[in-house]
């Protein structure tokens, strides 16, 4: 493949520190590899293995340990998103940059159609056509339309990554990050959003997905990048 990479992760290594418990809890160990746009990269390894943790570090919602996450952003520039400051990270997420994760975070009484269009609100697009935008992926997703005016905290399981795909997928970012976007959903809503995610990689899209079903490697996957579990002998104790 002769295209740059959009992310490069280079030596990538995430550890925890307990210091009530004077612990370090070894995560992801020296994690590479690159992410194309119009291609998906799947990480695969048992569960502990540090899938997620790797995700949360491009993220930024961990600070990785040590390691280079090198990202070329759509002006150009080359940013190490380890080294970048905060409002740098924000303002990725913002235009760049979304995260499906495994769980849903959203204000308690927001109706499920603002948490949706809130990527582009947060863009300043229009609120009534960032609505509409967000009915459209609700539909898509076989969200009842009953519920897209009511907050999404007494949601079902499946509801709720629906709700969570939708507000992922809905500004298009250009490098997308999901973290077992379809663990609970029933099989013709996961076909649907395997056909969203075909979609999104002909457009041009960047992915990095953690995936629940091997299956769904198989049909997305154009690179896989196998992580192992740190060994139990790593588990050190702070000095
Ligand atoms: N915030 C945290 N504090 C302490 N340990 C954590 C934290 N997040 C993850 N871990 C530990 O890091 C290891 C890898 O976790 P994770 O990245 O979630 O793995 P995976 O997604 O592959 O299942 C696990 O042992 C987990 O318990
Ligand atoms: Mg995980």
């Amino acid at each position: 493949m002769t295209a740059e990479p959009i992310l490069s992760v280079e030596g990538f290594s995430k550890q925890f520190e307990l210091h009530e418990q004077g612990k370090i809890i070894p995560s992801s160990s020296n994690v590479n590899f690159d992410v194309y746009a119009g291609k998906l990269t799947a990480l695969i390894g048992p569960t502990g293995a540090g899938k997620s943790s790797v995700l949360k570090g491009i993220f930024r919602t961990y600070l990785p340990s040590s390691g280079r996450i090198i990202y070329h952003a759509v002006n150009g520039h080359t940013l190490d998103l380890v080294q970048a400051d905060d409002y740098q990270i924000l303002d990725l997420r913002r235009q760049e940059i979304g995260f499906v994760t495994q769980f849903l975070h959203a204000l308690p009484r927001q109706a499920t159609e603002d948490v949706v269009a809130q990527p582009l609100f947060q863009r300043g697009v229009n609120r009534d056509q960032a609505r509409q935008k967000a009915r459209e992926l609700l539909e898509q997703l076989n969200i009842p339309e009953r519920l897209w005016s009511v907050p999404p905290a007494t949601f079902s399981g499946g509801e709720k990554q629906r709700v969570n795909l939708a507000r992922g997928l809905i500004a298009k970012p250009r490098l997308l990050l999901l973290d077992e976007p379809t663990a609970s959903l029933d099989p013709a809503t996961t076909d649907r959003v395997v056909e969203m995610i075909q979609a999104m990689k002909i457009e041009g899209t960047a992915m990095l997905a953690i995936f629940h079903h091997p299956d769904l490697v198989e049909r997305l996957a154009d690179n896989v990048v196998t992580l192992t579990p740190p060994l139990a002998l790593d588990n050190k104790e702070v000095a």
